[in-house]
């Protein structure tokens, strides 16, 4: 049976780290600010977003929520982000995606400030991170590799296959992994939804990555023994027996695959506190930055 990565546990030890710098910059008389936005009322943002919130607060970093309809013109969305741009209380912003109109994904992401973005989603801080240079890192993607490192897992050397495309997790993680740097060194593989003989690739991996949003992606038959399993997705399926009317699961078929890997992170618990922790560690970095830049 494999070793549990317990993302939950992982992300305590990180957000204790992060109170505690809090505090030392607030004897300094600096307040780490987090402007969220969320626009429409899907339920798993808003849950996401109340999350994120709570988050800070138990930091002791300062967020301010702004939401609008599901009706929000894109002038209205992007007002919100300048706002947030221009206020001195605010390190980071967040726009909860997916936006109800995703053809503006990308305008608004591009609004936000490259200096404010803690998502880094802004095409700068993509391209600064793909050429290895300082840049704010994606959340999801920072928390996959925050995971290997301190559970003592080496990426230098192991063949890693990423399943899943995204800009916000597989095309990251892909670049990452593959740096010349502490948490990469990794020779990656990517695969999607047009890969041929994808479980032939995933057999040859030391480490699997899957995020897809697709339960049941990894399956056991597409395991080596003794591999490292990294679950990324977080979907809602139905389940009349809890209160909630539903219940998470990931990508991968978690029972018969964590009898054959050697680790393997759970869903929930594993990955998905780890993509908060990182978004607090990127806004108390924006913080001392913005102070350093005074
Ligand atoms: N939606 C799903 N993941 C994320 C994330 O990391 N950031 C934002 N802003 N929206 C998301």
């Amino acid at each position: 049976m494999a070793k549990i990565l317990d993302g939950k546990a992982i992300s305590a030890e990180i957000r204790a780290e992060i109170k505690t710098r809090v505090n030392e910059l607030k004897e300094k008389g600096i307040v780490p600010g987090l402007g969220v936005l969320l626009v429409g009322d899907d339920p798993a943002s808003r849950s996401y977003v109340t999350a994120k919130e709570r988050a800070c607060e138990e930091a002791g970093i300062y967020s301010k929520e702004v939401m609008l309809p599901v009706t929000a013109s894109h002038t209205e969305i992007l007002q919100v982000v300048e706002d947030f741009n221009i206020d001195p209380q605010i390190n980071g912003i967040l726009v909860q995606l997916p936006l109800p109109d995703s053809s503006m994904e990308q305008s608004v992401i591009e609004k936000i400030l490259p200096e404010k973005d803690v998502d880094g989603f802004h095409p700068v801080n993509v391209g600064r991170m793909m050429l290895g240079l300082p840049a704010f890192l994606p959340c999801t993607p920072h928390g996959v590799l925050q995971i290997l490192k301190r559970s003592g897992i080496e990426t230098a050397g192991a063949h890693v296959v990423v399943i899943g495309r995204s800009n916000i997790v597989g095309r990251p993680l892909v670049n990452l992994l593959s740096q010349k740097s502490e948490l990469g060194n990794a020779t990656v593989t990517m695969c999607h939804t047009r890969t041929k003989n994808m479980a032939e690739l995933t057999r040859q991996a030391d480490i699997v990555v899957a995020a897809t949003g697709w339960p049941g992606t990894v399956t056991a038959d597409m395991i080596k023994e003794g591999a490292v399993v990294i679950d990324v997705g977080v979907n809602r399926i139905p389940d009349d027996s809890k209160k909630s009317g539903f219940r998470l699961v990931g990508d991968v078929d978690f029972e018969p695959v964590a009898a054959k890997a050697s680790a393997i992170t759970p869903v929930p618990g594993g990955v998905g506190p780890m993509t908060i922790t990182m978004l607090l560690a990127n806004t108390v970095e924006s913080a001392v930055r913005s102070h350093k830049a005074e």
